[in-house]
């Protein structure tokens, strides 16, 4: 693993993608100052003192199970208690803290996969933020997921999804998805929602759907 630090870019997930052929599988581009950050369905991921980067893969993994509990997992060896909201938000208080945008490119048969992580450290508005539960030193987190993320990457998927249930709260709830009620019953191995409505049971992708336009009662 290799961490390389910026001062400044505009989107580390951007210049993965821009120049993933120069570095090699679990590379870490770190941005000091993010100032043009992507968040899910092109919304913008502002920046003001939080921890922003973006880790290289040359091999499939399941990241939509272990980017979410790197961080959930390394908040809580903090003695921050977190949780994870589908597809993978991570929450303090029930309040987002963390976001993660996972991007594939792919290359003849080989597939990239760079995954972007942002974390809330000092108070901005409207945001939630690390500082005010605990201050923790940003390196060392940064420190803690990376080991965290490389210890999941070797672990079975069975037990990884079984983490992953433990520490999100989806399944049992009930969600309306197109004016239909659903009751989620379980997260397939591809990280996507199972849902039924009496004998209707289908996927949904995260792509497919935008969360926070997804009622979720019960
Ligand atoms: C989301 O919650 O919608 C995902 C936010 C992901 C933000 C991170 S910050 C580092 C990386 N670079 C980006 O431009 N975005 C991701």
């Amino acid at each position: 693993m290799e961490i390389i630090s910026f001062e400044e870019l505009d989107s580390t997930n951007d210049y993965l993608k821009s120049k993933y052929s120069e570095y090699n599988d679990f590379t870490v581009i770190r941005a000091i100052k993010q100032i043009n950050g992507r968040g899910r369905f092109d919304r913008v991921w502002e920046s003001k003192n939080d921890l922003t980067f973006s880790i290289l893969f040359t091999r499939s993994l399941p990241h939509h199970f272990i980017a979410p509990l790197s961080i959930s997992l390394s908040l809580n060896y903090f003695g921050i208690d977190s949780s994870i909201k589908w597809p993978n938000d991570v929450l303090v208080n029930n309040e987002k803290i963390s976001g993660v945008l996972i991007e594939k490119i792919f290359e003849n048969k080989n597939s990239i996969d760079i995954v972007g992580i942002g974390i809330n450290i000092e108070k901005r508005d409207n945001y939630t933020y690390l500082d005010k539960y605990k201050k923790i030193s940003i390196n060392s987190l940064l420190d803690q997921i990376l080991k965290t993320y490389e210890f999941l990457s070797n672990i079975d998927l069975i037990d990884l999804k079984r983490y992953y249930l433990n520490l999100s709260t989806i399944t049992g709830k009930n969600i309306i998805y197109n004016n239909i009620s659903y009751i989620v019953l379980d997260i397939n191995d591809l990280g996507e929602l199972v849902i039924r409505n009496n004998n209707d049971t289908r996927t949904l992708n995260a792509n497919e759907i935008n969360y926070n336009t997804m009622k979720i009662t019960g």
